[in-house]
C-alpha cells in the first residue's frame, strides 16, 4: 500500500506512520509528504526517514480549488492507496476530496462529532467536560463530518488546560491513526455508502 501524508507543522503523527512502518507493525510505504507550509518539522522527519516530499504554499493561490489542483497534480505522481491528513490545517475542496473518496482519513482532536473545527481542546474545557479524545475518520465534503473509524479517549483533568490536554490526546492519536491505516491496508476497513465498515460491519462507536 502507498500513502501520502499531507502535513502543516510538527509531524508527530506523520512519525508514528514511520515508526509503526519501521516496527513492522503496518505493511505500507509512505511515496510522498506534502505540506502547505515549508517550514512544518514533519518535513525534515520525512526527509531523515528518505520520503519524498513536497511543499506547496496555499499563499501562492488565488482561491481553495487552484490550491488543491496543485496538490492533486503532485500526489498524481505517485500510485496512492490512501491519502492521509496528518495536522493539515487547510480546508479542502469538494475538488479534492471527491479525487480520493474512500481513500482519504483525517485525525481530529476531538470526540467527533463534537468540536469539529478548531481549538478543540479548549472548547472542551470551557464546556466543563469530563473527557477529550480525537477521531480517525473519512473525509467526506462535509469538514470533519465524515464517518469515524476509531476513537480514544482520555479523562480531562482538573489540573488541564489545553496544552496539557492536547499533550495527552496527541499520544492516544499516535495509537489509533496507525491502527486505522493497519486495518485499510490489510483490507479491513471501506468506505462505503456513506458508512465505513470494518469487516464488512458498519463501526460503532462506543456511547458515553
Ligand atoms: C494533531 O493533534 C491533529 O489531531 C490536529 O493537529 C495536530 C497535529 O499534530 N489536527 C487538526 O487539528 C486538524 N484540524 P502533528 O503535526 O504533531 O501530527
Amino acid at each position: 500500500m502507498n500513502l501520502a501524508v499531507l502535513i502543516s507543522g510538527g509531524g508527530s503523527n506523520l512519525q508514528a506512520f514511520i515508526d509503526a512502518i519501521a516496527r513492522g507493525e503496518l505493511d505500507a510505504n509512505i511515496s510522498l509528504v506534502l505540506s502547505n507550509r515549508a517550514e512544518a518539522y514533519g518535513l525534515q522527519r520525512a526527509r531523515q526517514a528518505n520520503i519524498d516530499t513536497r511543499c506547496i504554499d496555499h499563499r501562492a493561490y488565488d482561491n481553495r480549488e487552484n490550491f488543491d489542483r496543485a496538490m492533486l497534480d503532485a500526489l498524481r505522481a505517485y500510485p496512492l492507496d490512501l491519502v492521509l491528513l496528518a495536522g493539515f490545517m487547510r480546508i479542502l475542496s469538494p475538488l479534492f476530496v471527491r479525487a480520493y473518496l474512500g481513500r482519504l482519513m483525517n485525525i481530529h482532536p476531538s470526540l467527533l462529532p463534537k468540536y469539529p473545527g478548531l481549538h478543540t481542546h479548549q472548547r472542551a474545557l470551557e464546556a466543563a467536560d469530563r473527557e477529550a479524545g480525537a477521531s480517525v475518520h473519512f473525509v467526506t465534503e462535509e469538514l470533519d463530518g465524515g464517518p469515524v473509524i476509531v476513537q480514544a479517549r482520555t479523562p480531562i483533568l482538573e489540573t488541564d488546560n489545553a496544552d496539557t490536554l492536547a499533550a495527552r490526546v496527541l499520544e492516544q492519536e499516535h495509537r489509533i491513526y496507525p491502527l486505522a491505516v493497519r486495518w485499510f491496508c490489510e483490507g479491513r476497513l471501506r468506505l462505503e455508502g456513506g458508512s465505513a465498515l470494518l469487516d464488512g460491519k458498519p463501526i460503532r462507536l462506543s456511547a458515553g
